[in-house]
């Protein structure tokens, strides 16, 4: 545990040596937790407690790079640096302006913060983030005459600032922009899920690669990528090629090219099918550049069709989809969907399971199938529900369309 507790003498986060061991924290999103949890073990990462849309966690740089390269659910991964109390914002100046932050970063360097804040102290999370920036950059005034720049996009150096009450907490984020920007996207259609959500409902889904995979509405295609990903064992980031931890001063590329060439030795085939279909061409256009971007265009098929005439893979067979959630189509039409959705997925039978994410309460009742199981996500600021549907032969369908069997 490294997170420095003295005013004056914080150590820079960027100068640990590779072989000890630190605190850091994986950012993701609500409910899925427990998934980055086990992904992090699974890189051998120490200490690991699942909180708030994120995770703490312990390791060496080695654990760093592998956690930005290969957990799917991860957001950014944030190295703890500085924490101390602040009571007003002149202590906040102070104790900010006190780490040597020469030791960070370049004076020519250009460094963005971002806030949050829950605190009746530090009201406003933003004019926080704007003190610890003057103290920043007038300590580097007063020691080299010269100061960094503020860059909102592709900054050299990203820091968070979180305070609760009167406790200020300063990280690095190893990663540089969000890891949900997996390098692949060339095309998007109006609604494109979010990467790391598409890549958590996956794995909440339990499917293990072990059978086909299905998106009826695939739009541009996220669900199939990151379903193929998986399935193939590519890495998170296989495809990026920056990450904020490259300008740090301890970076060791001999170290990082060692981590991405033993996690993509693990590259595997997959022997069964994935499949999408959606019934515009445009969208599936994007989802076809995307997938050619990838590579991965012969191992995923795409239907240009409306899923009621669409079939699933034979045999078995996981389903996962995001259809429209209403904010560009009329409510009855929107109710029609959502039944013959459920139609669909009755029709399907033995040996298939479904899942649906949606953030639309009224529309999803009309699916009239009862769902096995519900999860609490959220779709950026949009609350959903991830349901389930065990398909069988004869499933009934138009007996539940209570909100308690959907809530
Ligand atoms: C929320 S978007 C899916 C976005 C997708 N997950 C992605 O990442 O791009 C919903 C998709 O459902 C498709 N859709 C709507 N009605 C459909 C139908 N009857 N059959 C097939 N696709 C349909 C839309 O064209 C749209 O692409």
């Amino acid at each position: 545990m490294i997170i420095e507790k003295s005013k004056n003498e914080v150590s820079s986060p960027t100068l640990t040596p590779s072989t000890k061991s630190f605190k850091m924290i994986g950012k993701t999103m609500f409910g899925l937790e427990e998934i980055l949890a086990e992904e992090l073990r699974n890189l051998g990462a120490q200490d690991i407690e699942p909180i708030n849309r994120a995770v703490a966690f312990t390791g060496t740089m080695e654990t760093l790079y592998k956690a930005n390269y290969c957990c799917r659910t991860a957001l950014a991964i944030l190295k703890p640096f500085a924490e101390f109390e602040a009571n007003n914002e002149q202590e906040l100046y102070d104790n900010v302006n006190q780490i040597k932050w020469e030791q960070i970063m370049d004076v020519d360097c250009t460094f963005f913060i971002e806030s949050a804040a829950n605190s009746k102290i530090f009201t406003n999370s933003y004019y926080a983030a704007l003190k610890t920036k003057d103290a920043i950059v007038d300590r580097f005034r007063r020691m080299f005459g010269r100061r960094p720049t503020i860059e909102t996009e592709n900054a050299d150096y990203k820091f968070n600032l979180h305070i609760t009450n009167n406790k200020v907490t300063l990280l690095m984020n190893s990663s540089g922009d969000s890891l949900h920007k997996r390098g692949y996207r060339q095309g998007v259609g109006i609604a494109p899920i979010n990467e790391v959500l598409a890549a958590g409902l996956i794995q909440l889904s339990g499917w293990k690669a072990d059978s086909n995979f299905y998106d009826p509405m695939c739009g541009s295609g996220t669900l199939l990528i990151e379903a193929a990903m998986y399935a193939n064992n590519i890495p998170a980031q296989y495809y990026r090629k920056k990450f904020g931890f490259m300008k740090w001063k301890n970076y060791t590329p001999s170290e990082w090219k060692s981590v991405k060439e033993k996690a993509d030795r693990n590259i595997k085939d997959f022997d069964y099918e994935i499949c999408g279909c959606d019934i515009d061409r445009n969208v599936l256009e994007q989802a076809e550049k995307n997938l050619r971007f990838t590579k991965l265009h012969h191992d995923v098929c795409l239907y240009h069709d409306s899923f009621q005439n669409q079939d699933a893979p034979e045999g078995e067979c996981m389903i996962i989809t995001n259809p429209p959630y209403g904010e560009r189509i009329t409510i009855d039409d929107l109710n029609s969907l959502y039944s013959s959705i459920g139609d669909k997925f009755k029709s399907f039978g033995n040996g298939k399971t479904a899942w649906l994410i949606t953030s639309d309460f009224r529309a999803m009742k009309n699916i009239g199938l009862k769902p096995s199981r519900k999860i609490q996500l959220y779709n950026g600021a949009l609350e959903c529900r991830f349901l389930k549907f065990d398909l069988y032969d004869g499933s009934k369908k138009a007996k539940y369309q209570n909100d308690e069997d959907y809530k």
